[in-house]
């Protein structure tokens, strides 16, 4: 400021000496400055390349804990980067907060049961949405985002907020919590979600002249249109609605990273939106549902369902363990269908052993995975990865449906809804037109589960009063065990 002074009114405040020690100490400053954010961006750039190898890593089974470790360790990288440059916090409490946070992750990890994993994910992205809201509030509140930043901090706040919304009631259907779990809707909703959007959009635009005072009025309308959205979504679209809402998590913190000018947050958020979109289009092409319907929470038509006492009356048969390890002695080929009752039952292990032990026989085990069986993308795989489960014998929907018609026992094990032949037979039903694992074709099916209870999506299942479906009732892991004992005993 003294120098300046110097050359506005002519008039030296200052020697030309310490004028010339004034202008060194800027320079060194300035340098300083430049190779710290310099070593920073060394630093984000070393983290995307951790973050990269990791999704790399988690394209197949073999590699996915590696890939996992990888990109959490780019994480670390990242956060202690942002904390260190950026003088955000001091040394010590960088490590505070590092053991702090490692220890929620220990206790989240060890005590989360693995079927709550898909709303545990639920929660994380809503929480990544609404953490990216309040850097941009943050922004806002210093007066600093006009132009790009501002429509930068408007877009955030946007898709920040429908993912913290979005997401919350995503977990709550997938808590099954009778409150959220019925997709709900009232007339006219589409429009108010597309008035909701031009709104939010136009606001954003407003914020490039750096006012800032209509973003906290985008956030309100952005959560209401964030519930909107999710509500009238259910049953087979689900794990569709999952997968975008994941991806928005990312965008929200990429355009975030706009705001803040940080480009690991451009970055690591780009990688999670452009992985989350993939993930969401081969959801909607396994599913045979429109991207465009989920993404404005179009839900189909949908009308009453069949009464269970119609559907099952007089036409249930019951079996025991005994009786199943008769009808396997001498079999040639078994299909085993898994589902989300498997992962409640925690049979993994104990299903290995079933295979292992018909194999010893000379019958051919392979496993039919559905895209969507359980509660999270791939959640089938992780489970039998776990009992290693020889990876070559997992076989996807497509490669398998058209082989149940040589299979001699199909033996489905706490699945319902991706083997219900509703799905192709009632246009009107929740999962309709949802491709199903064709079980039903098989000489005879064997289905274990605890009772004629639906699954997620509600509706009775004819497959169950087929002629050619046996029905186990019991906990999946005990019914295994004690198939498992017969077999043995045979
Ligand atoms: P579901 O249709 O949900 O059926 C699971 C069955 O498991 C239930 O009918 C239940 O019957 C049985 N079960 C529960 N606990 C059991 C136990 N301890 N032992 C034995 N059986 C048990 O499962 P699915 O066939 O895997 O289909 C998945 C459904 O979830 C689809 O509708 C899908 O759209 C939806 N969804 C999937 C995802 C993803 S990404 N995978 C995400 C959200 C929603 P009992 O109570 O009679 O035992």
């Amino acid at each position: 400021m003294d120098i300046l002074l110097l050359a506005q009114d002519g008039t030296a405040s200052i020697s030309p000496n310490e004028a010339g020690a004034v202008l060194e100490q800027a320079a060194e400053k300035i340098v300083e400055v430049a190779s710290d954010s310099s070593r920073a961006n060394l630093g984000y750039l070393v983290a995307a390349v951790f973050f990269i190898l990791g999704i790399k890593g988690m394209t197949h089974p073999r590699t996915a804990v590696r890939g996992n470790q990888l990109g959490a360790f780019g994480m670390l990288l990242a956060v202690m980067v942002v904390l260190v440059s950026g003088q955000v916090v001091s040394w010590p409490i960088a490590i505070l907060g590092l053991v702090v946070g490692s220890a929620g992750g220990v206790w989240l990890a060890r005590t989360i049961q693995m079927t709550q994993m898909p709303q545990l994910v639920a929660l994380f992205n809503g929480f990544g949405g609404i953490a990216s809201v309040l850097v941009a509030a943050s922004e806002v509140l210093k007066g600093s985002g006009d132009g790009v930043a501002g429509f930068a901090a408007g877009l955030t706040g946007l898709i920040g907020s429908v993912t913290f919304t979005g997401s919350l009631l995503a977990a709550g259907k997938l808590m099954e919590l009778p409150q959220f779990k019925k997709p709900w809707s009232f007339p006219g909703q589409k429009l108010i979600n597309a008035v909701l959007v031009i709104a939010a959009v136009y606001l954003s635009y407003e914020m490039t002249d750096g006012t800032g005072g209509e973003f906290f009025f985008l956030v309100v309308l952005s959560l209401v249109l964030g519930a909107f959205l999710v509500s009238p979504i259910g049953g087979a679209d689900m794990p569709v609605v999952i997968a975008l809402l994941n991806s928005y998590s990312g965008l929200a913190a990429a355009t975030a990273g706009f705001v803040i000018n940080n480009n690991v947050l451009i970055i690591a958020g780009s990688l999670v939106g452009a992985s989350g979109l993939i993930l969401t289009n081969i959801m909607c092409k396994a599913m045979n549902r429109s991207i465009a319907n989920v993404l404005f929470g179009k839900m189909e038509a949908t009308g009453p369902t069949a009464d269970a006492d119609e559907v099952y009356a007089g036409k249930i048969k019951s079996t025991s363990a005994d009786e199943v390890a008769m009808l396997l002695d001498g079999v040639q080929r078994v299909v085993i269908v898994p589902g989300y009752g498997l992962a409640v039952a925690q049979a993994q292990h104990v299903v290995r052993e079933l295979a292992n032990l018909l194999e010893a026989n000379g019958v051919t085990v392979e496993y039919g995975i559905h895209p969507v069986a359980g509660r999270m993308p791939g959640h089938m795989n992780v489970l039998l990865a776990e009992a290693d489960v020889p990876y070559d014998q997992l076989k996807e929907m497509d490669v398998i449906n058209p082989t149940f018609a040589q299979c001699d026992v199909a033996i489905v094990i706490g699945a319902n809804d991706v083997v219900n032949p509703v799905a192709d037979t009632d246009p009107t039903s929740p999962i309709a037109g949802m491709p199903i694992l064709n079980v039903i074709d098989a000489q005879t099916v064997v289905v274990i589960k605890r009772s004629l209870s639906p699954g997620f999506a509600g509706i009775p299942n004819p497959l169950f009063a087929a002629d050619n479906c046996l029905m186990l009732f019991g906990d999946g892991k005990q019914v295994l065990v004690d198939l498992v004992a017969a077999l043995k005993e045979n």
